[in-house]
This record gives C-alpha cells, sequence and structure tokens, in this order.
C-alpha cells in the first residue's frame, strides 16, 4: 500500500509515522486507520527498525475519528469499525518496538485513545486532551473507556469522559495521562532522545517488557507475576544477558545483538 494519508520516515533505526491530513486536523477516517495498521506491520517487520515515534502534521496530533464518516454509520457498521480502529491500535500497543507519541497538539476522540496506545506520550506545550464522544452522542470506540482509567484512574477518567472537557497538556501531566510537557519546538527532539535511550537497552528485554506489562495487567497477579518470572528466566538464557552482564562486570559498555 503507498500512504496517502500518512507519511513515514525511516532514520538511524528510527521510524517516525506521521498522521498526515491537516487541513482535517488529522481526522481518522477509514483510510487513516488502514494506512497505520499497515505502517505498524511494517516497522515491526523491519530489521533495520528499533522504535517508532507517532506524530501529526500541523496544529493537531489527531482530533478524532472523521465526523463526516461517523455521521453515516448504522448499529452493525459501528461496530465492526470500532473493532476495526481497535485492533490497528492493540498492534501499535503490543509492537514489540517501543512506540512513543509525541503530541504536537489536539489528541481529542480517537487521537487521545491513540496516544494512549502508545507506549509513552510526551506533550507539546500546546497539546490539548479529550474525550468529546459524549458530546456527539457516542462514547470513545478504541479503547478510551478501557484506557483512560486504567492511565488515569477511574473518577479522573469519568470525569473527562461524562463532560468531553478538554485538558491542556500541563493538567494532562498532573493527571498522569502524559509522560512529560516540552517546548513544541523540543517535541520531536525530546520523543527521538527518549526512543534512542531505549534502543542503547538488549532488544529482547525490550520486547519482553512491553509483553509482560500488557499481558499482566489484565492478569490476576499471580498469574501475572508467573509471566514474569518464565519471561526473566527466558531472557537469563540470551546471548544480550550474557553480554549485559559481562559488559557491566568488564566496566564497557554493552554490544547487543537482539539474540
Ligand atoms: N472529523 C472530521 N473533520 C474534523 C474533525 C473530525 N473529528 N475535527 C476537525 N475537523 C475538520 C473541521 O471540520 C474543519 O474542516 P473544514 O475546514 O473543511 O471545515 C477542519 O478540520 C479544521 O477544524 P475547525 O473545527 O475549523 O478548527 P478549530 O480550531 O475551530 O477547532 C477543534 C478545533 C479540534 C476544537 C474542532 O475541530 C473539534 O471540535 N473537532 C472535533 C473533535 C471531536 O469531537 N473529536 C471526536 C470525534 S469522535
Amino acid at each position: 500500500m503507498s500512504y496517502e494519508t500518512i507519511a513515514v520516515q525511516i532514520s538511524d533505526r528510527v521510524a517516525t509515522i506521521t498522521v498526515n491530513r491537516p487541513d482535517k486536523l488529522n481526522a481518522l477516517n477509514d483510510r487513516v486507520i488502514a494506512e497505520l495498521g499497515e505502517a505498524i506491520d511494517n516497522v515491526v517487520g523491519d530489521n533495520s527498525v528499533g522504535g517508532v515515534i507517532l506524530t501529526g502534521a500541523g496544529r493537531a496530533f489527531v482530533a478524532g475519528a472523521d465526523i463526516s464518516e461517523l455521521e453515516k454509520h448504522g448499529a452493525v457498521s459501528a461496530k465492526q469499525l470500532a473493532q476495526t480502529g481497535q485492533d490497528v491500535f492493540r498492534r501499535f500497543e503490543y509492537s514489540p518496538k517501543p512506540v512513543i507519541a509525541a503530541v504536537n497538539g489536539f489528541a481529542l476522540g480517537g487521537g487521545c485513545e491513540l496516544a494512549m496506545a502508545c507506549h509513552i506520550r510526551l506533550a507539546s506545550e500546546f497539546a490539548k486532551f479529550g474525550q468529546p464522544e459524549v458530546k456527539l452522542g457516542l462514547i470513545p470506540g478504541y479503547g478510551g473507556t478501557q484506557r483512560l482509567p486504567r492511565l488515569v484512574g477511574r473518577g479522573r477518567a469519568l470525569q473527562l469522559l461524562l463532560t468531553g472537557e478538554m485538558i491542556d497538556a500541563n493538567e494532562a501531566y498532573r493527571i498522569g495521562l502524559v509522560n512529560r510537557v516540552v517546548p513544541s519546538t523540543e517535541l520531536l527532539p525530546a520523543a527521538n532522545e527518549m526512543v534512542r535511550a531505549i534502543l542503547a537497552n538488549a532488544p529482547v528485554a525490550v520486547a519482553n517488557l512491553i509483553e509482560v506489562v500488557n499481558c499482566g495487567y489484565g492478569a490476576t497477579l499471580e498469574d501475572a507475576l508467573t509471566l514474569e518470572a518464565t519471561a526473566f528466566g527466558l531472557l537469563a538464557a540470551t546471548d544480550d544477558k550474557r553480554e549485559g552482564t559481562r559488559a557491566f562486570l568488564e566496566k564497557r559498555v554493552a554490544r547487543f545483538t537482539g539474540a
């Protein structure tokens, strides 16, 4: 698939995926959702890529699902629409390579949901967050009712979901929705710096961390701890663990191979 609504640029092991419909504030229509799914599958399968930055062109990250398309859906097709988007967002969440959302502007509705499906969220001082679906007679359909309470707690999530209010980047940081707020000119450099800090670590350990945190989150503590111990055991058999521990003892920088 050649991309029409997103741009993908790969530079020195980092893929930057930019949602690129700035005239519609990067609203998620069917094409954007399909292209995002294609892009995340491609970068996950590309050995030259170690991590991903997701951002938006212009003054929005993503201002939600495309309301002009939403208007046409009935009960059956809207459920399918939600499930298709959920599936794509899940592929970002379960990417074994770190995905950082660089939230440059409006992250509303599906945009907030997309950012929440990423592993880490950095926000520019101009970013705005919200789940305004209730104002349209809807609820979030791309995971917002579930990921928002998990990130910020049920009371704060219900406030945002029920009022549909928009909050600024500092408030998003205060409630734990974003990891860090930076000046807009420093957003992409800060995201790059963070992804590169992760890429300096052992890739199999990074992939296992993402899997264990994601899979353990909804499990019982007992099952999640077993999952953690099993992954810990498997990692102990990797070349990277041998290299990492040896490098520490020999007081040198580790050279990880991902094996
Ligand atoms: N779906 C489709 N089009 C959208 C959109 C969306 N979610 N959000 C913005 N746009 C379009 C606008 O229709 C407008 O298009 P036009 O120039 O062809 O008329 C363009 O993007 C610019 O938006 P505009 O509303 O003029 O900008 P603004 O600065 O006045 O307001 C927002 C910005 C984000 C507050 C406002 O666009 C908005 O409320 N968007 C919808 C947010 C939403 O409800 N998202 C959840 C959807 S489930």
